[in-house]
């Protein structure tokens, strides 16, 4: 069976996984896996049954009739399908980010997702970013790195791109966001977000986009050329 590489990037919101993961995904010729569109697609699903995400039997009734699929488009971007319908746009307004906050601290939905993913990288090398990646999904996974940054830092890069997609809000909304998801995804029970043992850590508050993408190269190639038995670059 041909040997996949898997690479596990977890962090808090806003530290800017998808873009870095993104970009190094192309770079290394791996394929990108955003796991937090999976919990988002839930929480668009009970927001339009007029589920409360924070409800979690009504949650987990809703999961057996849910299709969600994940899949890649020409251009190899992730795009993510509910009922056969296109909704990678539809996730990604402010409310259904906290209602993924909400859904993905529920059992219940986390185990309904959890095979979803692994099959992802037993069939292919990805780089997968998320909370739990390098701890509950992908233990065994050839790299992990958690990313992170200061909460400030997160919340100027998320108005920042939240404006670019005219989006209105304002920064203290944004900060006020992103400390109440902190918090939820670290305080939670069930996969909490947190620094696998091995997982090396890379904080980009004081670094932008390109140095950020710099240091994370580095550490993939460092590993990449030791697993081949180089010399680390
Ligand atoms: O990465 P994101 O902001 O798109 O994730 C949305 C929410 O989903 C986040 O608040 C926590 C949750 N999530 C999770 O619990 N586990 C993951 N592997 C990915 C995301």
């Amino acid at each position: 069976m041909e040997k996949h590489v898997s690479i596990a990037i977890d962090g808090p919101s806003g530290a800017g996984k998808s873009s870095l993961a993104r970009r190094c995904a192309a770079a290394f010729g791996f394929l990108y896996a955003d796991t937090g569109a999976i919990y988002r697609t839930v929480a668009l699903a009970a927001k339009r049954s007029g589920v409360d995400p924070k409800d979690s039997e009504a949650v987990s009734a809703l999961l057996p009739g849910l299709e969600i699929r994940m899949g890649y488009n020409a251009a190899g971007e992730q795009r993510m399908y509910l009922g056969g319908e296109d909704v990678s746009e539809a996730i990604r307004m402010p409310e259904i980010s906290l209602g993924a906050s909400d859904v993905s601290a529920q059992p219940a939905v986390r185990q309904f997702l959890l095979e979803m993913q692994r099959s992802l990288a037993r069939e292919n090398s990805v780089i997968m970013d998320g909370r739990d990646i390098g701890t509950v999904v992908l233990p065994d996974a050839d790299l992990k790195i958690f990313l992170t940054a200061s909460a400030e830092a997160r919340a100027e890069r998320r108005l920042k791109e939240l404006r670019g997609r005219n989006v209105e809000t304002d920064f203290e909304s944004v900060l006020e966001d992103i400390r109440y998801r902190d918090r939820q995804d670290t305080e939670r029970e069930i996969a909490p977000l947190r620094r696998a043992e091995d997982a090396v850590l890379l904080d980009t508050t004081e670094l932008d986009f390109d140095e950020s993408f710099a240091a994370l190269s580095q550490i993939v190639l460092e590993k990449l050329c030791m697993d081949d038995g180089g010399e680390p670059a």
